[in-house]
């Protein structure tokens, strides 16, 4: 089994979402959490970016102690040296220096030649390894990068003494097939890639970031950078939650495991969306309110008979429960489930009786409460008294 690598990125990339900004308090216990989920590389933040930024990641470097923490950088000596300075007292400090690599960000944003990236690259990377001997680099834009400038960059970074080559799809305009196959390619066109592990880094802005993530791990990449809620930059960036419970689930499709504690997942979620303020949809996959409530009939019947018929996670893996929601859509076996649970017996008309009045409230308002369902107990059996 391969093993894959979690890079949890929440307190940069995830951060850098707007209105995501997090107390060092905050920071510091989100990293903790991380920590207790096992994550295995947590980026804490971009030292040079600011006073706070740079004392976060420092205290996250010295307050943890499993994971590698690592710091972002531009191609610039102040960042570089910003960082290390940041990380320097991790027990395994990584420096992540990053430089766009496409056309466009070439061009109209860096102002440079290839050949100046090229060089630019290599001399930073260069200057970090002087310092850590845990070194990522990463090409941003790398999915709108032209391959074989691509496959040259690596190279030279490789041989300057990156340890990570991480690929970003940092604008999120990637299709899983197309992902995989440049992930693939970068296996089999740059020389020296056994010297380095591949990662990938993928943003939510076509809804793929999850799916072309798993399609970099199905083709080589040993390392994948994701958030918890996948928040993150506009979309945001790939879900932690989803991708280690695709692995998890299917790890014999992915001939791959992570060592994420898949009991840890739920408690993460909730701490990083009260420290960000950012609420996670109700249908999320993993986490969402309502990933493991059914309210069907049909599903509430298979799931009474057995859960599997309608989960391939059971919650109790994430420390959460199944909820059978009564509502319109229910039938009977799941109002005399969880009327059996409170305690109620019925004979067949009785139960007939209470899933008629359960459809007609139903109909009128969302969904029936526990205690509404005791209330129209009550009244069909006034009812059937009366007549
Ligand atoms: O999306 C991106 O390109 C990034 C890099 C800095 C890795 O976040
Ligand atoms: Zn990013």
């Amino acid at each position: 089994m391969r093993r894959i690598r979690v890079f949890d990125t929440t307190l940069r990339d995830g951060e850098q979402s707007p209105g995501c900004s997090m107390r060092p308090g905050e920071k510091i216990a989100v990293a903790k959490q991380l920590e207790a989920m096992r994550v295995d590389v947590i980026e804490a933040g971009f030292p040079a970016a600011s006073k706070g930024d740079s004392e976060a990641v420092e205290a996250v470097a010295r307050e943890t102690r499993r994971p590698v923490v690592a710091g972002l950088a531009r191609c610039a000596k102040k960042d570089v040296d910003e960082c290390w300075r940041a990380v320097r007292d991790a027990r395994r400090p990584r420096i992540h220096v990053f430089l766009a690599t496409s056309p466009i960000h070439m061009k109209y944003k860096l102002k440079k030649t290839p050949a100046e990236v090229v060089e630019t690259a290599a001399e930073f990377v260069r200057y970090a390894a002087g310092f850590c001997n845990d070194v990522e680099f990463s090409p941003e834009d790398a999915t709108r990068t032209e391959p074989r400038f691509l496959y040259r960059v690596l190279e030279k970074v490789i041989d300057a003494g990156a340890t990570t080559v991480n690929i970003p799809d940092t604008v999120g305009y990637a299709v899983p097939g197309e992902f995989g196959k440049l992930v693939k390619n970068i296996g089999e066109n740059v020389s020296n890639i056994g010297n380095a592990a591949i990662s990938v880094h993928c943003h939510d802005d076509l809804g793929m970031a999850v799916a072309n993530s798993l399609a970099g791990v199905e083709n080589g990449a040993t390392q994948v950078e994701c958030t918890v809620n996948g928040i993150g930059e506009r979309a945001g960036n790939a879900a932690l939650e989803e991708i280690a419970m695709a692995v998890w689930v299917r790890k014999a499709h992915f001939r791959a495991c992570t060592g994420i504690r898949v009991g840890e997942i739920y408690e993460s979620s909730r701490l990083v969306s009260a420290c960000t303020g950012l609420a996670v949809q109700r249908n999320k996959a993993v986490v969402g309110e309502n990933a493991f409530a059914h309210e069907a009939g049909i599903h509430q019947h298979g799931i009474l008979c057995n859960p599997r018929t309608y989960e391939v996670i059971a919650p109790e893996k994430l420390g959460r429960t199944r909820e059978l929601v009564i509502g319109k859509h229910s039938g009977r076996h799941a109002v005399e489930a969880e009327l059996r649970k409170a305690g109620y017996r019925f004979d067949g008309a009785e139960l007939e009786a209470v899933v008629e009045g359960v459809k007609a409230a139903a109909d009128c308002g969302k969904t029936i409460t526990a205690e509404g369902l005791f209330s129209i107990v009550e009244k069909a059996r006034a009812a059937a008294k009366v007549l």
